[in-house]
């Protein structure tokens, strides 16, 4: 077919031969050429669990997130299970905060009390996962031990960070995620698990951390705004990518079994570098800020909640994560089981 006094010479430019949409026809053809899957087992599924609570109290900035109590905090592991979603994070907010953090490395602290009860609900069936950091438990707000001038101490800090991790091990945490972004924590915890019988014990590096307005939800869940300046100082900035190697070598160097990038959807090409970069898992925080926006916006109708929450995870995935830690998981779970 030409027009009308034109000769056509080249027949892919009337009647195409490659013809990408044959593999598009069908629901089962899509699925048959799927380059990137998400399934249950890709997800962790964040908890937030609180010293003190009777009942459990809703996180305004995060619908359908909640401060858990030890009794539905196990609940919700055991509905995990049903589900098929294969791990938990948990993050405790202590009754008493001060500016040691001392409530995070009690043998009977609000992470290491859940992480029994938990274990004792559900055994082996999940991987539990705690976060090692002492934000949530500093009066100031801050992943670290302060010197008098409000700065972070970073070396002292790591004491508190191996004291943390082998406290929560004690109590049967499978992995250590420490996410302060001090020099040297996954090697400082590293050595203290393995000096106390906790060898088995993995760490998943929060390697990749960026200084994100993206957390501002998490920090009403979890209680752990700075009362004072910002993360810039140990967190990174947004615009660094070739760092992103360097943090996550030096904790492959101490010993990370698996690295971490957080948040998740604006840093797709960091997650793609570290997967092209190193062998070991590479997981992605896809954060308390990522989930509120979804769910804000699904609110007021202007956004399909479910299919944007799906094809965020599913980007993520094709980024190059093997697994993502996501608000979204119970319900996301629900879904790909339906
Ligand atoms: C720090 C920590 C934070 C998050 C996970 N671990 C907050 C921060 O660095 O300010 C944020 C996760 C989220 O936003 O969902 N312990």
């Amino acid at each position: 077919m030409g027009i009308k006094g034109i000769a056509v010479t080249s027949r892919v430019m009337a009647f195409p031969e490659r013809r990408p949409r044959r593999l598009r026809t069908t629901p089962a053809m899509r699925r048959l050429v799927a380059e990137t899957r998400l399934s249950v087992d890709d997800l962790v599924a964040p908890f937030f669990v609180k010293e003190g609570l009777d009942a459990p109290e809703p996180v305004l900035s995060m619908p359908g997130v909640a401060q858990h109590t030890i009794e539905s905090v196990t609940l919700e592991a055991k509905a995990l299970v049903a589900l098929g979603v294969p791990s938990i994070i948990l993050f405790g907010v202590p009754l008493v905060k001060d500016e040691r953090g001392s409530g995070a490395d009690r043998a009977d602290g609000i992470v290491q009390t859940a992480v029994r009860a938990i274990r004792d609900a559900v055994g082996d069936s999940l991987v539990i996962m705690t976060d090692d950091c002492l934000d949530e438990f500093t009066d100031h707000g801050h992943c670290g031990l302060l010197r008098p001038d409000g700065s972070v101490d970073n070396d002292a800090t790591l004491e508190r960070y191996a004291s943390i991790a082998i406290s929560q091990a004690d109590a049967g945490a499978d992995v250590i995620g420490p996410s302060g972004m001090m020099d040297g924590q996954v090697g400082a915890i590293r050595a203290a698990l393995d000096s106390s019988g906790h060898a088995d014990t993995a760490i998943l590096s929060y390697a990749v951390k960026y200084a994100s307005a993206l957390y501002g939800p998490f920090r009403d869940a979890a209680e752990c705004a700075p009362k004072f300046g910002d993360r810039r100082g140990y967190q990174m900035d947004a615009g660094n990518a070739r760092e992103a190697l360097e943090e996550a070598a030096l904790d492959v160097e101490e010993g990370a079994d698996m690295l971490m990038v957080k948040p998740a959807v604006a840093y797709l090409d960091v997650i793609t570098a570290l997967r092209n970069s190193f062998d070991i898992p590479v997981a992605a925080y896809h954060v308390s800020g990522e989930y509120s926006m979804i769910k804000a916006a699904a609110e007021r109708g202007w956004i399909d909640g479910d299919a944007v929450a799906l094809e965020h995870l599913l980007a993520i995935k094709r980024a190059g994560a093997d697994f993502i830690l996501t608000y979204l998981a119970r319900e996301v779970a629900e879904v790909l089981n339906a």
